[in-house]
């Protein structure tokens, strides 16, 4: 039997927060899809999940921009945020909350790990005297910077321009948990992956850490140091604390924390490794909570082979790129594209190949060919299967019992880009195996054996659509739909014999995806 009623752990899975200083690009949408892609799969695999993205909203980077456009800062932030929240949906992600660092859950919970913090003794008053930058919101030490020679400006190792700064600041005891973090690293090598951020991580806490300034007071766009409003908390240790405040923090003791906490994966950039992977453990040991399983760094997406950039004017907006190919168009180029954890590259062109041999001709066709052979040769209804032969039974075997265990292999560890490569093979198998069977002569020829294999390929069908749909949510669910599927019946378990379909009438088949044409193509 399958293992519907088997549990399975809680999961609970993250995205980064947003700054809000800018509008979403196709970087966000890209994080933003991984992410809800391994929740969906999760949830189909019969894990209770919990999903959560968000928005940053605080600090200099985001006071400084409302500035500029003339707004106060929470007018400013409820547009921009409210532009997250849309492209959320746009995408189709299904997270479980969305959670705005402006709002009340948000201070308290910041707050409340403040204090616990301070209880512990690791906070301190004193004065931080050293480089910012505020694109990253972040100090860094001499020894990591570059300077223009002939400007003397000095520079980040992001390439984001630094400022001196002086002023008054709490600090965190950081350094009292470098060898903390690295017994942390060497006990749990899952904690940071992939396992090249591992290495850069190590490397860097092994030159020893220093205290951290924790508080800023030359501007008040934050939220304020309990017992002392001069001070505002700095945003990464707000930012950071998202993750916590959204199931429930500061009560520990709530079904939601208990259920969810540790997080299994947090899912960021590689540009903010070093807040996740050093601050962050090292926050929450002070504060005596446990820590999340694992810190997964996906790379960037470069646009035709650049870094997307406001001056080289490359900005994707997911917005664009759907009105060409269609919501799980744009889900499945950047799942099928950017191999795991390692930067990815879009080109339109490139795209609109993958997308018509994969998806057009690939699952669209092969559903569009069998059921509309099935609806008019068989009378409007997938025929029941009858003797199978040793191929018939190859071929659903693959598709019932052999594509899940190398799916899950993959999906299980972020590799998508590999888990749709063993569905298309599924696919692949079945294209070969409709031209082996030719169905199209059996009709005169052997009706019995027609309908027997546009059974077989019925089911194989169900079989792909099942597995397809945390990439592709809503073109699998309109082939499931066409094959009358029930709703309670499409997660992995139903990846099995005992869920075979069984004669079905259906509606006249529509196709779900249509081929791409670019306009210079069409014209
Ligand atoms: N606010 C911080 C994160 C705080 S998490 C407690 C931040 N925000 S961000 O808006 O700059 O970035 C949000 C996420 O998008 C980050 O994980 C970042 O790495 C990711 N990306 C930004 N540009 C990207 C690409 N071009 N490609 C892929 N992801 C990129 O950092």
């Amino acid at each position: 039997m399958s293992d519907t009623t088997a549990q399975k752990d809680p999961f609970y899975i993250t995205t980064a927060i947003s700054y809000v200083n800018g509008s979403p690009h196709l970087g966000h949408a890209y994080e933003v899809i991984l992410t809800d892609v391994m929740a969906r799969y999760k949830r189909l695999d019969g894990h209770e999940t919990y999903f959560l993205t968000g928005t940053d909203e605080h600090g200099e980077k985001v006071a400084t921009t409302a500035e500029k456009n003339g707004m106060q800062p929470k007018d400013f932030c409820d547009k921009t945020a409210q532009e997250f929240v849309d492209m959320a949906d746009t995408l189709n992600i299904s997270n479980d909350d969305f959670i705005r660092t402006t709002e009340t859950r948000h201070h308290t919970a910041s707050q409340a790990i403040w204090k616990k913090i301070e209880e512990n003794g690791d906070i301190y008053l004193g004065a931080y005297e050293g480089w910012y930058s505020v694109r990253d919101e972040a100090y860094f030490g001499e020894d990591e910077l570059t300077t223009d020679e002939n400007t003397g400006q000095k520079f980040a190792p992001g390439g984001a321009e630094v400022v001196w700064r002086e002023e008054p600041s709490y600090f965190f005891k950081l350094s009292a948990y470098t060898d903390k973090l690295l017994a942390l690293y060497e006990e749990h090598p899952e904690f940071i992956q992939p396992e090249s951020r591992r290495n850069e991580i190590i490397s860097f806490v092994k030159q020893g850490l220093r205290d951290l300034s924790i508080s800023r007071t030359s501007f008040d766009w934050g939220i304020p140091v309990p017992g002392n409003d001069e001070h505002v908390m700095y945003v990464w240790l707000d930012a950071l604390t998202n993750y916590i405040t959204a199931i429930g923090y500061p009560d520990e003791d709530s079904d939601m924390f208990n259920t969810f906490w540790p997080a299994d994966y947090h899912v960021i950039g590689k540009d903010i490794i070093r807040f996740h992977a050093i601050y962050w453990p090292a926050f929450l040991m002070a504060a005596n909570l446990a820590l999340p399983k694992t810190i997964f760094a996906h790379g960037f997406i470069n646009v035709e082979g650049q870094k997307m950039s406001k001056s080289v004017g490359n900005v994707l907006s997911p917005a664009a790129l759907m009105e060409l190919f269609g919501l799980d168009g744009v889900r499945y180029i950047l799942m099928r594209e950017v191999p795991h954890g390692q930067d990815g590259n879009f080109s339109q062109e490139h795209a609109v190949q993958r997308v018509n041999s994969d998806l057009a001709n690939g699952i669209g066709n092969l559903a569009q060919r069998t059921l509309s052979m099935i609806y008019k040769n068989c009378d409007e209804t997938i025929p029941a299967p009858g003797t199978l032969t040793s191929d018939d039974e190859a071929l659903l075997r693959k598709a019932r019992e052999e594509m899940l265990p190398h799916l899950r292999k993959a999906f299980d560890n972020f590799q998508f880009n590999r888990g749709l490569e063993v569905i298309q093979s599924v696919v692949s198998e079945a294209d070969a195996y409709i031209d082996a069977q030719a169905p199209w002569k059996l009709k005169k020829e052997d009706p019995e054996r027609m309908k027997t294999v546009l059974s077989v390929l019925a089911e194989v069908i169900r079989c792909v659509a099942i597995a397809y749909q945390p990439v592709i949510p809503d073109s699998a669910a309109k082939v499931l739909d066409q094959l009358k599927i029930p709703a309670d019946q499409r997660d992995y378990a139903h990846i099995h014999d005992d869920y075979a379909l069984g004669s079905v009438a259906i509606d006249k088949p529509e196709g779900v995806f249509p081929r791409i044409v670019l306009e210079e193509e069409a014209a």
